[in-house]
């Protein structure tokens, strides 16, 4: 297999298959040193390998499952051919224990992306199956640097190993989805980076937690967003130096070191503030021999960002269920049934009165190159990270006003009670899912799937 190992463990393609396999490993994730958890890896890591792929190229990939349950790859927010995005029982079967699966990923798209298995994901992704896979732009870079960070919420027992006994937990299924009690920055409990004073850095950050919702704190760090979910954004300051990012959502960051140099923490501070880990900046102030550019914004991708609105297909999606959220009945594999049934089988969500699963027909179909406009109803308890495969949308509304900026995302965050209204056009052939990226959500009926046409 040729291919070079860049620092950080990553991969380069160099149009060479790769091969990547799901094995079991361990990992220090309670304290760097401390007792090693049993985890399930991309190459027995966590996080797998970071694969990186030349913009417009497209990377064979073998995946090999060493597991001992069937798995897959989903490359999550990659617009690739339908046959390799991965989803177990709708566009593949699910590789079995010893088997094997060659992928083709097209990255048509620069940016922050990530894979997982599309089986089992609740309990995979749980276990430590997830890398990172960057898209590279071509052209001259606006930054000196830049560094991944990769966070996790990992719920540990007494022996700081994984645990298991709260698998598929129905309180966990039908409320906030499973939380952590362990957060993880590229599988270490804290990070510590140095950086140069006046140094500029590029800060790739993905959520790769089940089901939290983190914020991060960067101490007077002022980062400037300059993509979300991988697709470049008119660049911004963040409001408070906060970063919120749901369940699989990515931002890339610009940060300027101050010119004083320090040492900058960052805090995890959905809940009760939690140290992710730091950047110390200190020596002599980052000297250059040539300028960088001086506008940070990324180049566009080339999305098809032209909605036809007036002819658009029009799909509503009322998303229900959960503890505390009044739905009395859904149908269950064409059955109708009460909430108290259905909980017994752990299907506690719905999407219009289905709790999903591959074997309904299509939400909808639509032909391909056609605008798609879908109105989506939080009328939950909880929030939720809705997802969608092979295309990315943007959000025409929020409880009825216009966003403030134009973003292209792959997942969207919907507080209880929310209504978002998104499009996109519907340019990628093939069977794609829509769901919740809470993981148990997703596993207890928050899924359906569109077909374009
Ligand atoms: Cu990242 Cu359908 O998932
Ligand atoms: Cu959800």
């Amino acid at each position: 297999m040729a291919c070079s190992r860049l620092p950080n463990g990553a991969i380069a393609s160099e149009g060479e298959p790769l091969t990547i396999e799901a094995r079991e490993g361990t990992a220090e994730l309670w304290e760097e040193g401390g007792p090693k958890a049993d985890i399930w890896g991309y190459e027995g890591r966590v996080p797998g390998p970071v694969i990186w792929i030349p913009q417009g190229e497209t990377l064979p990939l073998r995946f090999v499952n060493r597991l001992k349950q069937p798995s897959t790859i989903h490359w999550h927010g990659i617009r690739l051919d339908n046959a390799y995005d991965g989803v177990a029982g709708l566009t593949q079967e699910a590789v079995e224990p010893g088997e094997s699966f060659d992928y083709q990923v097209k990255a048509p798209d620069a940016g922050t992306y990530w894979y997982h298995p599309h089986n089992r994901s609740w309990e995979q992704l749980a276990r430590g199956l997830y890398g990172v896979l960057i898209v590279q732009e071509a052209g001259a870079k606006a930054y000196d640097r830049e560094l991944l960070f990769v966070f996790d919420d990992w719920r540990l027992n007494e022996e700081r190993q994984i645990d298991e006994a709260s698998f598929g937990n129905l309180h966990d299924w039908s409320h906030a989805g499973r939380l952590g009690n362990v957060l993880t920055t590229n599988g270490l409990p804290y990070f510590k980076e140095r950086a140069r004073p006046g140094e500029r850095l590029r800060v790739r950050v993905v959520n790769t937690a089940n089901a939290r919702v983190l914020s991060f704190r960067f101490s007077k760090l002022r980062p400037r967003v300059i993509a979300l979910d991988g697709q470049p954004v008119a660049p911004y300051e963040l409001a408070d130096d906060t970063l919120l990012i749901a369940p699989s959502q990515r931002a890339d960051l610009i940060v300027d070191v101050p010119h004083e140099g320090g040492v900058f923490k960052v805090d995890e501070v959905s809940g009760a503030p939690f140290a992710a880990g730091e950047i110390a900046a200190g020596g002599p102030v980052m000297q250059r021999e040539t300028p960088l550019p001086e506008d940070i914004a990324l180049p566009a991708n080339p999305l098809n960002r032209f909605l036809s609105l007036g002819d658009a297909l029009s799909a509503d999606l009322l998303m229900q269920g959960g503890a505390m959220g009044g739905l009395s009945q859904a149908t269950l594999h064409g059955e109708t049934k009460d909430l108290r049934s259905l909980a017994q089988e752990g299907k506690v969500w719905a999407f219009n009165g289905i709790v999903g699963s591959h074997h309904d027909p299509a939400l909808f179909s639509v032909a391909r190159g056609r605008t798609v406009r879908m109105p989506m109803m939080n009328d939950t308890s909880f929030p939720h990270a809705m997802h969608i495969h092979g295309h990315h949308f943007t959000v025409l509304s929020r409880n009825g006003a216009k966003p403030t900026r134009e973003v292209w995302h792959d997942t969207v965050l919907m507080e209880p009670g929310e209504k978002v209204e998104i499009a996109f056009v519907a340019d990628n052939p093939g069977k794609w899912m829509i769901h919740c990226h809470m993981l148990e959500h997703q596993a207890a009926g928050m899924t359906a799937w569109f077909e374009v046409a």
